[in-house]
């Protein structure tokens, strides 16, 4: 098995040589660091544990433990301390903090509090394995996200699929109405038919109904070949019909026919056909309204949406931006023999505040240009599009915009400049101090240190 690791995070190296030679001594594998900051931007190692002194130059202990709580709720943090009150325990364990030791470290309480810490670690994961696991009959598909809303259309997909039901998959463009039309197909029992998809937005309104139904040789000028019908094809599975809005009023008409009778005929043929499908539509358009507009029929909507399903926009379920992300990586990763294996907390801090308006389309093409542009195993800031990192890609609401006072004010000390914008900074990235170090363009160690200099937290 692989030795765990851990960290060590000490000013002073002396105590960093008694802890690692004492863990080292129990099997486990260790790196230590001089400071907060270092420990943060090495993070990524995922250690099993981390050692955390109290009292620090730069960042401190209590701001690295609140920001490896921020960004790592996962890994359990001991603080090693001189510190013996109750008052500044209590506040370290309000933090977050898993124990606290005092210095200088005594063995025979060390071993048993890490083991506690590393069991809580891997037990965390263990959950998060058996929660993926739990998904497994989507992930197949490839749905990820785990957020309630998506969970609330796969519990829709999971009761519709094995019934007869004409279901209308409904969202913006890029949502995954034609991923969930697959998943459905490939959950129901029809799934030994075929999955036949006819995306009528992108067919000609006169080649529709020979798309559909299909036509002997010589049924008009240039049918030169007999042609099967998607109709006929989806006999037995499921018909597809994406962007169905765009279905022109004639060839609406005759769906609408084999719909109530379950029979059609080829163009050019008036051999009756029997088919038994399963329909399911996609439109990113409002459906509704374009029944009241006269622009769909209003007979055939019923008959398309006997269950709807409302597949949310991507701003409205961010939580799954980074499981989302974490796909898109691996599925690119082979074709582009790139090892870009994880994306920094900043970057993901983007991504995550982004309003995405191309929803899941949009984030994947973003990480997927991003992958190309890193020259490393990360993605980094700068290598995402412009339009994610710009200040301005986080929308502000109205009230975060206090209107600017009126009377002449003397010139402000530069402290004084800087506290207020991180001040300011702070209070629009509604504490996350990530965010608010990147709307003012500092890197995170820097923003964290204003942050402890100016006692803003
Ligand atoms: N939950 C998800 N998990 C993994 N991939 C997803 C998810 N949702 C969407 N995608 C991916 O995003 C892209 C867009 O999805 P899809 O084509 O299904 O969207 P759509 O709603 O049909 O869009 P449009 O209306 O523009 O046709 C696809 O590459 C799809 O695989
Ligand atoms: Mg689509």
């Amino acid at each position: 098995m692989d030795k765990k690791l851990l960290f060590v995070v000490d000013d002073d190296r002396h105590q960093q040589r008694i802890l690692r030679l004492l863990l080292e001594s129990k099997g486990y594998r260790v790196k230590c660091f001089d400071s907060g900051e270092a420990c943060l931007e090495a993070i990524d190692e995922e250690p099993a544990t981390v050692f955390l002194d109290l009292v620090m130059p730069g960042i401190g202990g209590k701001e690295t433990l609140k920001a490896l709580r921020q960004e790592r709720e996962a890994i359990p943090v001991i603080m090693v301390t001189n510190i013996d009150d109750v008052e500044t325990v209590v506040e370290l364990v309000k933090l977050g903090a898993f124990d606290y030791l005092l210095k200088p470290v005594d063995e025979s309480r060390l071993i048993p509090c890490l083991q506690k810490a590393t069991e809580r670690h891997s037990l965390v994961h263990r959950v998060r394995h058996l929660e993926q696991e739990l998904q497994e009959t989507h992930t197949q598909i490839g749905i990820v996200g785990n957020s309630p809303a998506l969970a609330n259309v796969l519990e829709k997909v999971d009761k519709v699929k094995d019934s007869r039901a004409s279901v209308l998959l409904l969202g913006e463009s890029g949502t995954g109405k034609e991923l969930l039309a697959r998943a459905i197909h490939y959950g129901s029992r029809f799934r030994e038919g075929l999955f036949v998809d006819i995306n009528c937005g992108a067919i000609p309104d006169t080649l529709q109904d020979s798309e559909l139904f299909g036509h002997k040789k010589g049924a008009f000028t240039g049918a030169v070949e007999a042609r099967t019908g998607k109709l006929e094809l989806a006999s037995g599975g499921t018909l597809f019909l994406d962007e169905v809005a765009e279905m022109s009023p004639g060839t609406q008409t005759k769906l609408l026919r084999v719909l109530q009778e379950k029979t059609f005929e080829r163009i050019g043929d008036n051999t009756r056909i029997h088919v038994d499908l399963r329909v399911i539509s996609a439109t990113n358009k409002d459906l509704k309204r374009e029944v009241a507009e006269g622009r769909f029929r209003e007979d055939l909507y019923y008959r398309l949406a006997v269950f709807p399903i409302e597949v949310p926009p991507l701003r409205e379920r961010k939580e799954d931006i980074p499981r989302l992300s974490a796909h898109i990586l691996k599925k690119y990763r082979a074709e582009l023999d790139k090892e870009v294996k994880s994306i920094i907390p900043q970057a993901m801090d983007a991504l995550m505040h982004y309003h995405w308006p191309g929803n899941v389309r949009q984030l994947e093409n973003a990480v997927y240009q991003a992958m190309i542009d890193t020259d490393s195993s990360r993605i980094e800031f700068d290598s995402l599009p412009p339009e994610v990192t710009s200040p301005e890609a986080a929308p502000v609401r109205e009230a975060d915009h206090p209107t600017p006072r009126q009377d002449p004010k003397p010139l402000q000390s530069w402290d004084e400049v800087q506290k207020q914008a991180a001040a300011k900074a702070l209070r629009l990235a509604q504490g996350n101090i990530p965010r608010a170090a990147r709307q003012l363009g500092l890197a995170r160690s820097t923003f964290y240190r204003m942050v402890k200099k100016f006692g803003l937290r």
